[in-house]
C-alpha cells in the first residue's frame, strides 16, 4: 500500500496555466500531492505528468467548468470526500476588461460564477474537514482590482472585492483554530489572463508587470512567514498596514448611531 503523503494533497484550481501552473510545480516540489482543476485537460495532463516524474509526487486532474454549476459540484464532492487534502488554493479565475454597456451579460455572468461563486462554494466545502481535523490552509486569489476599480473593470473588480472580503471573513471565522487562511492581492502579473481580458500586456507600462514564478514565490514566502495578507509587490509594509489600520478606524468611525454633522445643514 502506498504510504500516505506527509504534505498531504494540494488542490490548485485554475492549474491549466499562469499562477496556478507554477503553484502545482512549487507544491510538487515542496513534496504535495496534488489535484488540478481547469478545463484545459490536454494542458493538465502533460502538467501533471511533468510533476509526477520530475518530483515523485502523484498528481490527479479534475476536469472541470468552473463557471457551470454541475462541474462546480463534482469538484465541491471531490474536496469534501479526500480527507488527504491539507490545500486548497482557490486560484482559477476569468476577467473581461471593458465598460460594463461593452461587456455581454455572458461575460459578466461568467466572472461573477468562476471568480465569487466557486471560491465560496469550494471554500465550503473543504472547511468542514479542516475544522473536524483543526488543521489545513486555504489561499484565495484577490487582486488589488479588489480594493480598486478602474473603468474597464466595475465588473471584475466587483467579483475581487467579494474575495477580499469573504476571505477576511473566513479568517475572522476560524480564528483560534489551526486552520490558516491566506488573503493574496496580486497585481499585473505575465499570464494569459490579460489576453483572456482582451487587453494585451503589450499595452501596459512593462515595468509594472511582475512575472508568475516571482509572483507565487512571493505568496509562498509570505505563507512561509505566517501572513494572512498578502501583497505580492508591495515593497512598503507601511501602506499595508495603513490601509488596513484606516479601514478598521472607518468601521469605528460609522457606529455612531447618528447622522454625521455635514448631514445637519437642511
Ligand atoms: N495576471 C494578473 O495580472 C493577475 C492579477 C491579480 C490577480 N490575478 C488572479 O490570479 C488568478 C490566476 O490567474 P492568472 O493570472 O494565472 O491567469 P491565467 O493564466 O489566465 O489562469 C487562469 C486559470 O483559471 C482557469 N479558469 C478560467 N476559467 C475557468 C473555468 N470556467 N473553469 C475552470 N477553470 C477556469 C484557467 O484554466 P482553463 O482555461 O484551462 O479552464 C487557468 O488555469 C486569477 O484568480 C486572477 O484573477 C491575476
Amino acid at each position: 500500500m502506498k504510504e500516505r503523503n506527509k504534505m498531504g494533497t494540494a488542490v490548485v484550481t485554475g492549474a491549466s496555466s499562469g499562477l496556478g501552473e507554477v503553484f502545482a510545480e512549487k507544491l510538487a516540489k515542496r513534496g504535495y500531492d496534488l489535484k488540478l482543476v481547469a478545463r484545459r485537460k490536454d494542458r493538465l495532463d502533460s502538467i501533471a505528468q511533468k510533476l509526477e516524474s520530475k518530483y515523485g509526487i502523484k498528481a490527479t486532474n479534475l476536469v472541470a467548468d468552473l463557471g457551470l454549476d454541475t462541474d462546480l459540484e463534482k469538484v465541491a464532492e471531490e474536496l469534501r470526500n479526500d480527507k488527504s487534502i491539507t490545500l486548497l488554493i482557490n486560484n482559477a479565475g476569468t476577467s473581461t476588461l471593458a465598460s460594463v454597456t461593452n461587456t455581454s451579460v455572458i461575460k459578466q455572468k461568467e466572472m461573477v460564477n468562476v471568480n465569487i461563486t466557486a471560491v465560496m462554494l469550494l471554500s465550503n466545502a473543504i472547511l468542514p474537514s479542516f475544522l473536524e481535523k483543526n488543521e489545513g490552509t486555504l489561499i484565495n486569489i484577490a487582486s488589488v482590482l479588489g480594493f480598486y476599480s478602474l473603468p474597464i473593470s466595475a465588473v471584475y473588480s466587483g467579483t475581487k472585492g467579494f474575495v477580499v472580503q469573504y476571505t477576511k471573513g473566513l479568517q475572522e471565522e476560524v480564528k483560534g483554530t489551526n486552520i490558516r487562511v491566506q488573503l493574496v492581492n496580486p497585481a499585473t502579473t505575465a499570464t494569459e489572463l490579460w489576453e483572456v481580458g482582451g487587453v494585451p500586456l503589450s499595452a501596459l507600462e512593462q515595468s509594472t508587470i511582475m512575472t508568475a514564478e516571482n509572483c507565487v514565490d512571493a505568496i509562498l514566502s509570505g505563507l512561509d512567514q505566517g501572513e494572512l495578507l498578502t501583497h505580492p509587490s508591495v515593497n512598503d509594509q507601511n501602506l499595508i498596514d495603513a490601509y488596513e489600520d484606516a479601514r478598521i478606524k472607518l468601521m469605528q468611525g460609522s457606529q455612531s448611531g447618528q447622522p454625521a454633522e455635514r448631514y445637519n445643514k437642511i
